[in-house]
């Protein structure tokens, strides 16, 4: 098996390294510095083992990946029904950076969208929100397998451009879903968006879900066994955002994409998968990342049903 994944993994760079379908995020200014003919594609398996093809070492943000971690973090810090009664779990069938707040609650539909993911943020263990911070840098780099460092300038970018995300934090804040000081709580979300990831990073954070919360290679837990189904449930219904229903009836994985350029997908039991290229989608998908992940699940017969 492990011979044919190399062999498959480039075959499969090969195929899709002409396409240049898409355009790179430039709502965060930074991101237009990336090439946008990067590609990579790693997949880690449940022995630890990486394999991995093209600029899988390459740096870059992980932005919205980040999301389904830190709700684990704040799943294992409050226990799911408190969780429960701020940030929802249904699919908003809306853009990532819609204002999808419960009517009533004023809660998040899900911690996938912008909205639910900084509220999850504000909600981490820690007596202020420089121990949130530490908490949500131990954790990832728990997932990842070594320490995490920040990209500062993408992070002062979108910090110094995200008004829509400053403007839905005081929403959360006004509906009592932040109980802190919501300015705080949104640069730890800024920041947490701006961890630099490789490729081959991502993959084992996806496998290390895959593994029941384990990282297959260091063996250390970073996620609760009792919380991993409910992550891989929110990245399955709304981790594409308002693509996440055809994702799951075409590819059948739990995923989730980030503006950088990067997606994971998680074969619980078998494979974490990660492909970064950052050209994306109208939807903010990367386009080469459906693709790979598509032909890896009709490829292998992954597809959950
Ligand atoms: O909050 C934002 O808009 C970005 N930091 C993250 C958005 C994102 O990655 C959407 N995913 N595809």
């Amino acid at each position: 098996m492990q011979a044919p994944i190399a062999a498959y993994l480039q075959a499969l760079h090969a195929q899709l390294a002409g396409a240049n379908a898409g355009e790179l995020a430039s709502y965060i200014p930074e991101l237009t510095k990336a090439n946008p003919d990067w590609l990579g594609i790693s997949i880690v398996t449940m022995d630890g083992v990486a394999y991995s093809v093209g600029d899988a070492e390459q740096l870059f943000t992980i932005q919205s990946i980040s999301k389904p971690f830190v709700y684990g973090m704040a799943l294992a810090d409050r226990g799911q029904q408190a969780m429960s009664e701020k940030v929802g779990v249904e699919p908003s069938g809306d853009a990532f950076n819609s204002i999808s707040l419960h009517p009533q609650t004023g809660a998040p539909l899900n911690p996938m969208i912008n909205a639910g993911a900084i509220a999850t943020t504000s909600l981490l263990a820690g007596r202020t929100t420089e121990a949130q911070w530490q908490r949500i840098e131990s954790s990832i780099a728990t997932f990842v397998g070594h320490p995490v460092t920040v990209d500062e300038s993408v992070y002062q970018s979108e910090s110094s451009t995200g008004h829509r995300n400053r403007a839905i934090a005081w929403m959360l804040k006004n509906f009592g879903i932040i109980e802190g000081e919501p300015m705080a709580s949104l640069e730890n979300y800024f920041r947490q968006c701006a961890i630099e990831v490789s490729c081959r990073d991502l993959a084992y954070m996806a496998a290390t879900l895959a593994n029941g919360g384990v990282n297959p290679l260091t063996g250390q837990r970073a996620l609760p066994a009792e919380h991993v189904g409910q992550v891989l449930s929110v990245m399955a219904t709304c981790g594409m955002y308002d693509f996440a229903g055809s994702w799951l009836y075409e590819v059948g994985m739990p995923a989730k994409s980030g503006v950088g350029g990067g997606v994971i997908a998680v074969i619980p039991g078998r494979f974490g998968i990660a492909i970064f290229s950052p050209r994306l989608d109208a939807k903010g998908n990367s386009v080469r990342g459906i693709e790979a992940c598509r032909r890896i699940s009709r490829d292998f017969g992954l597809h959950m049903f």
